[in-house]
């Protein structure tokens, strides 16, 4: 059983989703929504809960016993057979709640990102789709030993007219078809 209760087969890869902005609006948890229909069939798609929820990481609290949130958190990661980072850029680089997410998990016993495939998707209303979020985000996961699906990027721009108007999903054909076949890649990528 996954932490979200659900049994997977040999067939279904689960791959869980962090979104590195807090807002509930967020172009980038929009974006992270609208994943579900454009996942292989082989592919289950499962919402991490928001890490804004972690508290700012303090090795005296780490001291006296894993948070629960930050457990939970682990626990849905180690359960998944991967991790999307869907993230904006903070002033060229990666916004301090998805940093502080990270740094826990960073420290827990086994680490839950060592050999984990992880890939990361960023978006902005901007030009340049949140690029410059990658390289920092790249390096933290590289210090913890993830396997991260590098290339081509997803970098989307102008990310306001990409989605559909009313609820979760991508209006721009051209992008959710790229999205969809990084997610493709990504379920292969994940079997390796
Ligand atoms: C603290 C802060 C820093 C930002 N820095 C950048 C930046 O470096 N590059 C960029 O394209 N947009 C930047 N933006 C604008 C964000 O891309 C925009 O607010 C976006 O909607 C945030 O992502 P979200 O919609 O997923 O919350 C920044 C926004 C904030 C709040």
């Amino acid at each position: 059983m996954t932490a979200a209760g659900v049994t997977p087969t040999d067939d279904v890869r689960t791959v869980c989703v962090m979104v590195g902005s807090l807002r509930k609006a967020a172009f980038t948890g929009r974006l992270a929504r609208s994943l579900a229909p454009l996942a292989p069939s082989d592919m289950r798609i499962e919402l991490l809960p928001s890490v804004g929820l972690l508290p700012h990481f303090n090795q005296d609290v780490l001291d006296e016993g894993v948070p629960q949130v930050v457990g939970d958190l682990r626990d849905s990661i180690t359960a998944a057979d991967g991790l999307l980072i869907v993230t904006p850029e903070y002033n060229w680089s990666i916004p301090g709640a998805l940093k502080n997410a990270l740094d826990w998990l960073s420290r827990l016993k086994p680490q839950p990102l060592a050999d984990k495939p992880v890939m990361i998707l960023s978006s902005s209303p901007g030009l340049l789709g949140g690029a410059r979020v990658h390289p920092p985000v790249r390096n933290i996961l590289h210090s913890m030993d993830a396997r991260i699906l590098a290339r081509p990027e997803v970098q989307i721009s102008g990310i306001a007219q990409k989605l559909t108007p009313e609820g979760d999903g991508i209006a721009d054909a051209a992008t959710a078809e790229f999205v969809a076949a990084r997610l493709a890649a990504f379920g292969e990528f994940a079997r390796r």
